[in-house]
């Protein structure tokens, strides 16, 4: 029979173990008390090319709210967030501030989360835990790449993230190139069809990266795609993995220019994503240069246009590393504030748009579906107005006749091909936004965006437009007519989210 005292000692050492325990399991696991605190590793999708995608998440939690990072091979952002109960809800405020990255609860010991429509489960992970290392390899020494010569108009074409994302493949790409011939896309000025992430296969033993099993032989796409009187665009990035956790061009700049270049490739996107874990924003353009030499050195004439999201002052120096065309913004959604936010966003770079030299407010969403017509005309206004580069994001080859009438007019498509290059920028008046842009023969290109929820009027005056004399012809490129300037002045009504767009001549 155990005495009173040793019956306390025995409480005692379950209590200790208890303690222990729970400390332990603290630790290791954070589901007491509701703490999500700590850091957690889930396994992610198996990319196109056998590789496994992996994901940290280190979290703080003080009181309700969260902060932290989410690292995968691609990319590492900030992430903000809310608890309640063993409910989360977390962000990243750069992509979407309203749209919730990862929705989910913690679940015996586990995060049990929705990302976008998949199912993710993120384990407790120990600091050990990371996604590889890559040594860092020094940028080289600051040089001007001379200019291409190409892109003397903003460049035009399709490319295939917008909509297919992950899901893009040869016979997707043949087919598209077929309907960019088949519904007049081409003969109107859209030329690149443009591969974005995820054809990447795995870097051999010899440093060559091949693409992986959706596109069998890159140089017969090519040239199936050459042979519809298009050209073919690619996607790489000076970082050690792509965004979507694909192998980059890090180490191998001359190596994949070449190829590329082997390949009959026209154009690369070359997106920053994990080269931000190697290099500071300062290494963006002697970074950027090294990939613009290398492409250079090829022979082959390849529209080079840089993907980081509108970081380091790149309109200033896009042209010295041999860029043709440079992001200013984080990516486009199929939504009338992400559009009208990119295209703002761009407004302080219009000094620096020119032939060969353009600012790109990311690709067009019009005919994705989320957007109204309205919103859609207003889309292809501005991006004309901007100078901003024309590459379709939708599915050409079962897309509707109005949205066929948006990216296929031809009068929009001339104020956004127009040789002057000019990029407009706004003055606003309440809900209305007045866009300006001259062009080449003297006449200019006049929009004005209603921003507003309710229908209004809008009043272009001639005196604000900068033309040499008085309003001689004006035409609405949506209605397809002429219009009549009166005492100075043409007035419309406008409905919301819709546009007005002009060109107007003094001569
Ligand atoms: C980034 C770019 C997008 C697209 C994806 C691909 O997010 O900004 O345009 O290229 O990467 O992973």
């Amino acid at each position: 029979m155990q005495t009173s005292r040793s019956r306390k000692s025995a409480l005692r050492g379950v209590l200790a173990s208890a303690g222990m325990f729970l400390l332990l399991a603290a630790l290791a696991a954070p589901a007491f008390g509701q703490s999500l605190a700590g850091r957690w590793i889930s396994e992610g999708r198996k990319l196109d090319n056998g590789e496994q995608e992996k994901s940290i998440l280190d979290l703080k939690q003080n009181g309700n709210q969260l902060t932290g990072t989410l690292k995968t091979l691609g990319f590492e952002v900030d992430v903000k967030g809310t608890a309640s109960g063993s409910h989360f809800e977390l962000f990243v405020e750069e992509w979407n501030p309203s749209r919730p990255v990862l929705v989910g609860d913690l679940v015996n010991g586990e995060l049990h989360a929705m990302q976008g429509r998949r199912m993710v489960v993120a384990k407790p992970a120990t600091a050990a835990d990371d996604i590889p290392k890559v040594a860092y390899i020094e940028p080289p020494p600051l040089k001007t790449v001379p200019s291409n010569g190409l892109a003397q108009t903003p460049p035009m074409g399709w490319n295939s993230w917008n909509l297919f994302q992950g899901r893009i493949d040869d016979q997707t790409v043949r087919t598209m190139a077929d309907a960019m011939v088949t519904s007049g896309m081409r003969d109107a000025g859209y030329i690149y069809v443009n591969i974005d992430d995820t054809w990447e296969g795995v870097r051999d033993a010899q440093g060559n990266l091949p693409s992986n099993h959706k596109f069998p032989d890159m140089k017969a796409l090519a040239d199936y795609v050459h042979s519809k009187g298009l050209k073919l665009g690619i996607y790489s990035g000076p970082g050690p993995r792509t965004c979507a956790g694909y192998p980059a061009s890090l180490g191998h700049e001359e190596q994949d220019a070449k190829m590329f270049a082997a390949w009959g490739i026209d154009y690369l996107k070359y997106d920053w994503c994990s080269a931000g874990r190697i290099y500071k924003n300062d290494a963006l353009q002697p970074v950027y240069q090294k990939m613009g030499a290398a492409l250079q050195a090829t022979g082959r004439p390849i529209v080079y246009s840089l993907c980081e999201y509108g970081m380091g002052g790149v309109e200033k120096w896009g042209p010295a590393v041999g860029g043709n065309l440079w992001r200013t913004t984080g990516d486009i959604r199929d939504e009338w504030k992400s559009m009208i936010d990119n295209v703002e966003k761009q407004v302080p770079t219009a000094p620096y748009a020119g032939p060969g030299r353009w600012n790109d407010p990311d690709m067009l969403e019009i005919g994705n579906g989320h957007m109204t017509d309205d919103e859609y005309r207003t889309h292809m206004s501005l991006w004309a107005l901007v100078a901003a580069p024309l590459l379709a994001g939708n599915d050409i080859r079962t897309m509707s006749d109005v949205t066929k009438s948006i990216l296929l007019n031809k009068e929009v498509i001339a104020i956004d091909q127009d040789a002057l290059g000019k990029q407009a920028s706004p003055v606003k008046n309440g809900d209305l936004e007045t866009w300006v842009k001259p062009l080449a023969d003297g006449s200019v290109a006049v929009g004005v965006v209603n921003l507003g929820s309710a229908a209004a009027q809008a009043t272009v005056k001639a005196a604000d437009l900068g033309l040499a004399g008085p309003v001689k012809t004006a035409r609405d490129l949506w209605a397809h007519q002429q219009v009549k300037f009166a005492g100075g002045a043409y007035t419309e009504m406008v409905p919301s989210h819709g546009v007005l767009l002009l060109r107007v001549s003094a001569k």
